[in-house]
């Protein structure tokens, strides 16, 4: 079978399989109950681009399962861990039946945990990753906490087999036998940014590709200072830079606008690769100026989410991680991916 055929498929079966988690409610009698429960849900901040596709069907969701719009309270943390903080605290304080959280910092989740437990409500933190001795302390304990989300390494290996795959020849169009690139950082505190950094440009080298970092920047996942960064980058590297890696979309949609106010072509004379598969990225892809994404499925992750909160509210268990997968998005395979999403 042909390779794009293949891939094709692939892509759609995990979609299809990811959208159709089957709902945990069995009947009416538990759509009633959880009508009656109340929700918590802390977003590190509203104004992220993917957070805000998340935290909708993640809404919707729990809905669809039978809580009260009601009972949802969602929280803007404005990226500010002690403004979460204090929302959590009022959730605590007001009696919520379950908490849903995605931290600004994953490194206060001890505390967080802590104050959680105590009051004995059930934690499902979403989208930034706790360290893994945080979470080993919820299986130690059996405490009704987990995660779900899903695992960056395998984001950051597509961004770089995406661009592996076109093969150096196409790459390297300085002839320097590397591939020259830059970097665009999330924030560097959250895992999703360490390993897209880092398993990107493994992926480059297990491809048997030399790789040559020439710039490497923190755009905190924003659009604008996706666009500086790049902007900058370009205006002192010039044609040095072959490949742009940007660790999700919204900054490689504003590394887009700055490529081409540097007069370069993306597929033509340098690349460009983000993360989410948020939809104005899946249209560059079809118009060709953007190389790929990676599909961040947060369908999957919000009804994992809801799945698990609806668990613990009927008294059962949750593995301690709930992961998901991503998908590879390129021109091969984003009409698909536009279809479904
Ligand atoms: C997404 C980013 C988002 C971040 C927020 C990541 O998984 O790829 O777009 O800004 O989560 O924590």
């Amino acid at each position: 079978m042909n390779k794009k055929i293949l891939s094709s498929m692939v892509a759609a079966a995990m979609i299809a399989s990811s959208l159709t988690v089957a709902p945990v409610m069995a009947d009416d009698a538990a759509a009633s109950d959880l009508a009656d429960k109340t929700v918590g849900v802390c977003i590190y901040q509203f104004a992220d681009n993917f957070m805000s596709l998340y935290r909708a069907e993640l809404e919707n969701y729990l809905i669809e399962q039978g809580f009260s719009k009601d009972n949802i309270q969602i929280q803007d943390g404005a990226n500010d861990q002690a403004t979460q903080t204090n929302q959590i605290d009022a959730f605590i304080a007001d009696g919520v039946d379950v908490l849903i959280i995605n931290p600004v910092t994953p490194g206060s989740c001890n505390v967080i945990t802590d104050k959680c437990v105590e009051a004995g409500i059930p934690l499902v933190y979403i989208n930034r990753e706790p360290d893994e001795a945080e979470e080993a302390r919820w299986d130690e304990n059996d405490w009704d906490v987990t995660y779900v989300g899903a695992d960056a390494r395998q984001s950051g290996t597509m961004q770089g087999e995406i661009i592996a795959d076109l093969g150096l020849d196409a790459i390297d169009f300085n002839g320097n036998g590397a591939v020259d690139y830059i970097m665009i950082e999330g924030d560097p505190e959250n895992v999703d940014a360490q390993y897209r950094t880092e398993y990107s440009i493994k992926a480059l080298e297990d491809a048997g590709l030399e790789v040559n970092c020439i710039d490497d920047q923190v755009g905190m996942w924003d659009q604008t200072k996706g666009n500086e960064l790049v902007a900058n980058s370009l205006a002192q590297y010039g044609d040095d830079i072959e490949v742009v890696f940007c660790n999700n979309d919204a900054m490689a949609l504003g590394a887009l606008q700055a490529i081409q106010s540097a007069g370069r072509t993306v597929g033509e004379d340098i690349y460009l690769v983000g993360v989410d598969a948020l939809s104005e990225a899946l249209e560059d892809i079809l118009a060709g100026t953007m190389t790929g994404t990676v599909f961040n499925d947060h369908f999957a992750q919000a009804h994992g989410a809801a799945d698990a909160a609806i668990n613990y509210l009927n008294g059962e268990d949750n593995d301690h991680y709930i992961g998901c997968d991503y998908v590879k998005v390129t021109g091969d395979n984003v009409a698909d991916i536009q279809a479904l999403l």
